[in-house]
């Protein structure tokens, strides 16, 4: 048996992707409320009615039953975010949205009813919109103080309960979509890299912030950070691609170096002198940055492959990171590369260089798919993603057996939701179907995949039984 006994079997879903309820009980807007179409897509002045997260599938008013089906899953353990503007609706307040507060303690409750652990993810894309507006995000200092606020409400209320949390979702991804990851309404073709790293340095030290009031109100409490970690490939073996290689794999290893060691890795400054940022780093930040986290928690969908001259390829399809067509690896529907191995491979090269316990906290495959009738039930014949999580959980289990120490898997989405990068209800995630269309019709019934009994064994068995 590879897989430690306590191992975190479960799956992961974000605030803004399934709660839906979108000003119910005095929450406030968010970036997403005006990201209709996605990171792609324009930014509006209000939230248009067409964007599918206002109602997403509403979790919100559904979180019993849907809590119920991860039960019946058997999992151990459920990652979600809270909408920080749920709690503090404009984000600068004096006190917190009572009802806000009040949604988690239920959402907690009903989890721990179960024997389910919560992981908490406290941004998953989501930051007041007010903040976004008036301070533009993370690009000013003064949204540290805001988050750091929240964090403290939210940990204070709830840290009883909840042992494990991740500070941001992604925070890699401020330097690629800085609307997303940061709160930062500026187009991203009008904010140079080296304001990028500035906005990202001012969430690096409010992620420690957050780890040094957890420890401080519970030293039991398990917090870690989260990157999106697609292993970087050369394309070829010529010296040159395998720099390039060395130089895109540092931009993630750059971001999970300051939450493990609380200083910036030896290539930053290379880094910021390519963008000519000089970065603007206060006295007290070095203390702050001290406050290092327990493990180191990642996104897996797929490996990148880079080259140094990446005109003379053809691209490959992704979500908010795309690299070049892999010629050895199958793709999904969505063109997207799927690499099992390259699981294995990011397992063992984040323990190599970060010496933290590791936790693979998103990991699914995206399909556009229909409802048939199956032995009298509804249901999807998912036997893709069955393959996919199969071949997903065995190269997992062949790092564990490489030594590689990895506290839980958190598939991405137990239950669809809607999209991240393209705000669609189209590609679907899930083991539980959401009758929710396109259009927005739907009746938001849930239905079980074929996959939905085949992770509850996998559960059951603790991995081990996954034919
Ligand atoms: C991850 C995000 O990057 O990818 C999730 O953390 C997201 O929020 C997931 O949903 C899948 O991407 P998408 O765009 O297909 O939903």
């Amino acid at each position: 048996m590879s897989f430690p006994k306590d191992f975190l079997w479960g799956g992961a879903l974000a605030a803004n992707q399934c709660e839906g309820a979108y000003l119910e009980d005095g929450k406030g807007l968010s970036q997403q409320d005006v990201m209709p179409k996605g990171v792609r897509g324009p930014v509006t002045e209000e939230p248009e009615p067409d964007n599918l997260k206002l109602i997403a599938t509403d979790f919100y008013h559904r979180y019993q039953e849907d809590i119920a089906l991860l039960a019946k899953m058997g999992f151990r353990v459920f990652r979600f975010s809270i909408a920080w503007s749920r709690i503090y609706p404009r984000g600068d307040e004096k006190k917190p949205n009572e009802k806000g507060l009040a949604f988690y303690d239920k959402v907690i409750d009903e989890c721990l009813r179960y024997g389910i652990q919560p992981l908490i993810t406290l941004s998953h894309y989501e930051m007041p919109l007010y903040l976004c507006r008036t301070y533009d995000g993370f690009r000013s200092r003064k949204v540290i103080d805001f988050y750091v606020t929240y964090v403290r409400t939210v940990m204070e209320r709830y840290h009883d309960r909840v042992k494990y949390w991740l500070t941001f979702n992604e925070i890699n991804v401020t330097l690629i979509s800085p609307l997303l990851g940061a709160g930062i309404m500026t187009p991203k073709d009008k904010l140079p890299m080296k304001e990028r790293f500035q906005a990202a340095h001012h969430q690096l030290v409010a992620s420690a912030w957050a780890t040094k009031i957890a420890r401080e109100m519970d030293p039991s409490v398990k917090i870690g950070c989260m990157a999106a970690s697609a292993p970087r490939y050369p394309m070829t073996c010529g010296p040159e691609d395998m720099m390039a290689m060395v130089t895109s794999q540092q931009e993630l290893d750059y971001f999970i170096h300051v939450h493990c060691t609380g200083t910036y890795p030896y290539y930053a400054k290379r880094m910021w002198r390519e963008h000519g940022a000089e970065l603007k780093i206060e006295e007290g930040d070095w203390e702050i940055l001290k406050n290092t986290v327990d493990f180191v928690s990642f996104s897996y969908y797929s490996s990148k492959v880079v080259a140094a001259d990446e005109s003379k390829y053809e691209m490959a399809n992704g979500n908010i990171m795309r690299g070049l067509k892999n010629p050895y690896v199958p793709y999904s529907d969505y063109n997207y590369p799927i690499d099992p191995e390259g699981l294995r491979y990011i397992l063992n090269y984040l323990c190599d260089h970060f010496h933290k316990p590791l936790f693979v906290a998103e990991n699914g495959i995206g399909a556009r798919e229909k409802l048939v009738e199956n032995n009298g039930k509804m249901t999807v014949m998912d036997d893709y993603r069955i393959d996919f999580h199969r071949e997903h959980i065995a190269a997992m289990e062949r790092a564990i057996e490489d030594g590689v120490e990895v506290w839980g898997y958190t598939t991405w989405a137990p239950i669809d939701c809607v999209s991240a990068a393209s705000a669609e209800m189209e590609k679907r995630y899930g083991f539980v179907y959401v009758d929710r269309n396109q259009d927005g019709s739907g009746s938001l019934e849930r239905y079980e995949k074929k996959s939905f009994a085949w992770y509850q064994r996998v559960i059951a068995t603790n991995g081990a039984e996954r034919g």
